[in-house]
């Protein structure tokens, strides 16, 4: 796309964990629509770079922002910077999240439990408050939409895999119905898409090498979805086509 054809800025958008799958896939699909990005990163500058850089080369705008979301003094610097860099906050995808190794209840050490809490869900929260607090008419914003990546495992519970996973995205969309509640009419839209098994190297820490394959069997489909496929959802949830869709879970999963 070249600058004469860009469309109309659209708002300002801050994803979490933007530097790779999902994430960075809506960071480019978001930017190509006229949002300016915010793409979050935690470790891996580099990748953020390249997010940014891809933008950039497409005419749009973007820039990246180290930030833990499992650390609350990060969250706020995260927002904050984004706050002084463009403007008002218009959209938010809540998408950081990790997935430990496959393993059954019985063998989870409790820095596992840790790092799943604190991340699927404890960090969705102070990033949805953060967002809350610049877009709600009640707290002197303009309104605005935000978006939860959750999982197609919060309904199955994902028995000798990942329970941890599947109850902290179940979390993640109970967050996603009150918050909802909450802010319906104080300006501000929430809701969750459900990927089920998504191309992505998140696959890659689950210790089974054909863990792929695996997955694929169980996808009516017949295939893994694409990061762009659910990108495409996020950014259909957060524009004014969605605008009477709040606290939806909406699954992005071939049919299963
Ligand atoms: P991914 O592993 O490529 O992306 C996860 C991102 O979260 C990474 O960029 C990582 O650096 C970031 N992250 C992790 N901990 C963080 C922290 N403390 N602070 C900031 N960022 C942090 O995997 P993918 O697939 O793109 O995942 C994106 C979201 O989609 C996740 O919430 C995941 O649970 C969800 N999802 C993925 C599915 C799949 O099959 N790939 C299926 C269902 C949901």
């Amino acid at each position: 796309m070249t600058t004469s054809e860009k469309p109309a800025r659209t708002g300002v958008m801050l994803i979490t964990g933007a530097s790779r799958g999902i994430g960075a896939a809506t960071a480019r699909l978001a930017a190509a629509a006229g949002y300016v990005v915010c793409v979050n990163f935690h470790r891996d500058a580099q990748a953020a770079g390249q997010v940014v850089d891809a933008v950039r080369q497409e005419g749009g705008r973007a820039f990246a922002v180290q930030a833990d979301v499992t650390v609350e003094d990060d969250v706020v610097h995260l927002f904050t910077r984004c706050d002084e860099a463009f403007g008002r906050l218009t959209a938010l995808v809540n998408n950081a999240g990790v997935l430990g190794s496959l393993a059954r209840v019985d063998a989870m050490q409790s820095e596992r439990l840790r790092t799943t809490f604190s991340t699927n869900i404890s960090g969705a929260f102070l990033c949805a408050r953060e967002a809350v607090r610049r877009m709600s008419t009640a707290h002197g914003g303009a309104g605005g939409a935000i978006v939860n990546v959750s999982s197609r495992a919060a309904c199955f519970g994902a028995g000798g895999e990942y329970v941890d996973y599947a109850a902290s995205k179940a979390a993640l969309d109970a967050l996603t119905r009150g918050l909802a509640q909450e802010v319906a009419d104080e300006g501000v839209r929430v809701n969750a898409v459900r990927p089920g098994f998504i191309e992505t190297a998140m696959h890659d820490g689950t210790g089974d090498p054909d863990r792929r394959e695996t997955v694929r069997r169980r996808v009516p489909m017949g295939r893994l979805g694409t990061p762009d496929e659910v990108a495409q959802t996020i950014l259909w949830l957060l524009s004014e086509q969605a605008s009477y869709v709040t606290g939806a879970l909406l699954d992005v999963a071939g049919g299963r």
